[in-house]
């Protein structure tokens, strides 16, 4: 429906864009943001005092008030990160440092090794334990394993709200109530829901919710870390360097005040502001509109899929959003998605960096399809008439 507002459209008229779960594509307002900070008023940020580094320095700062109040939060809540690999890795790292032994932390088999792995090592470093929280065959995460999981020992639930594979809304808000009830933290992966869903962090109270630039329209090299006021100050710098400190002395050094706490370094700044424009962009289209729209498409790529001999969901195909992940019985996904490229049809294939997920379904691969604000009925049909000429050379 937008697609007109996509630049990359216009170069390749006949590309059908089917992987936005992997990275978006950007909008021309996105690409004119950066290009006209880097001509007219480029420069670092919180250092400089010349018209140009006052002028990057207000503009950092106006978006990350942006991104607040896209999520509902406060802009002293809101770090910027270079990724969402990077914002859970700084909780999990710093987290680490109070983890006892026998302290627990929860994650989903469905979850992203972007959470998976930076638990699990957190874990295995501290000697504390790591539990899977089990997903019932419809890829909802099994409510009944996850309460028996959750004890007093539990420290942290880190889980994603909207599936990168199986593209199901996990019920995240009972999920972050029962875990706040048995004292533990919750870090929200949000990398997928904040590009489809409306996201209120105050509403959800989660204790963190990290997020991707990229993935929401915006550029590569930028994340988000939100974190309540108080879980960012109990987390020790991740990382050190220029702007996060107070003051260094020979023999020790106090640190800044949360946000910059952790954001060491020069920041990404056209990124952030590349950022800011595509969340302005979507708040103009509206999140409520775009996930109506998604829902229906969703619905129709699911009608037309499900019209095919041999189609194998990966979870219950009526509970998806967005991101619909399948195979073709007897045919290798690797295979149909390289006749699906020749077709000018991007898909992904492989285990999508979550192979828990593909062990519990027993199967390696599978074909995700992934819709953004630009994708049409039209692109649909143009991917299910290549699928069937992908199929019928098997
Ligand atoms: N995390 C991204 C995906 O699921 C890259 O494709």
């Amino acid at each position: 429906m937008f697609k007109q507002d996509f630049p990359i459209f216009q170069t390749h008229p006949d590309l059908v864009y089917l992987d936005t779960g992997a990275s978006a594509q950007k909008p021309a307002v996105v690409l004119e943001t950066m290009d006209s900070f880097y001509r007219t008023f480029y420069s670092n940020v919180h250092r400089g005092n010349c018209e140009i580094a006052n002028q990057a320095t207000e503009a950092y700062e106006r978006a990350r008030h942006q991104v607040a109040q896209f999520i509902h939060a406060d802009p002293s809540e809101v770090v910027f990160t270079k990724s969402t690999t990077e914002s859970v890795n700084l909780v999990a790292s710093s987290f680490a440092e109070t983890l006892q032994p026998q302290d627990e932390v929860i994650v989903s088999v469905s979850d992203h090794h972007a959470v998976f792995v930076p638990f699990q090592q957190a874990c295995l470093k501290r000697g504390a334990v790591f539990k899977v929280a089990p997903v019932l065959a419809s890829g909802a995460l099994d409510l009944e394993a996850f309460d028996r999981l959750l004890t007093k020992r539990t420290k942290m639930v880190a889980m994603a709200h909207l599936t990168n594979v199986l593209g199901t809304v996990q019920p995240i808000k009972e999920i972050i109530k029962k875990a706040h009830q048995k004292g533990a933290m919750v870090l929200v992966d949000g990398a997928q829901s904040v590009a489809h869903l409306p996201t209120d962090v105050t509403e959800l109270d989660c204790d963190f919710l990290a997020f991707s630039g990229h993935k929401l329209y915006g550029p590569t090299g930028i994340g988000v870390l939100y974190g309540k006021k108080d879980a960012l100050s109990k987390l020790s710098p991740y990382q050190f360097g220029g702007d996060m400190i107070r003051e260094v002395f020979i023999d020790h050094t106090t640190f800044a005040d949360i946000p910059a706490r952790f954001e060491a370094g020069t920041p990404p700044i056209a990124e952030a502001l590349g950022l800011e424009s595509a969340l302005t962009y979507l708040q103009k289209i509206g999140m409520s509109a775009i996930h109506q729209e998604e829902m229906r498409l969703t619905d129709f790529l699911i009608k037309r899929l499900s019209e095919l001999d041999g189609v194998e969901f990966l979870g219950d195909p009526s509970l998806k959003t967005g991101i619909v992940s399948f195979n073709i019985k007897n045919i290798h996904a690797g295979d149909l998605a390289f006749i699906l490229a020749k077709q000018h049809i991007c898909t992904r294939v492989g285990h999508h960096c979550a192979m828990p997920i593909h062990q519990c379904y027993h199967k390696e691969v599978s074909l995700r399809v992934s819709l953004g604000v630009y994708n049409d009925e039209e692109d649909i049909e143009k991917f299910i008439f290549a699928l069937k000429k992908a199929i019928s050379f098997f």
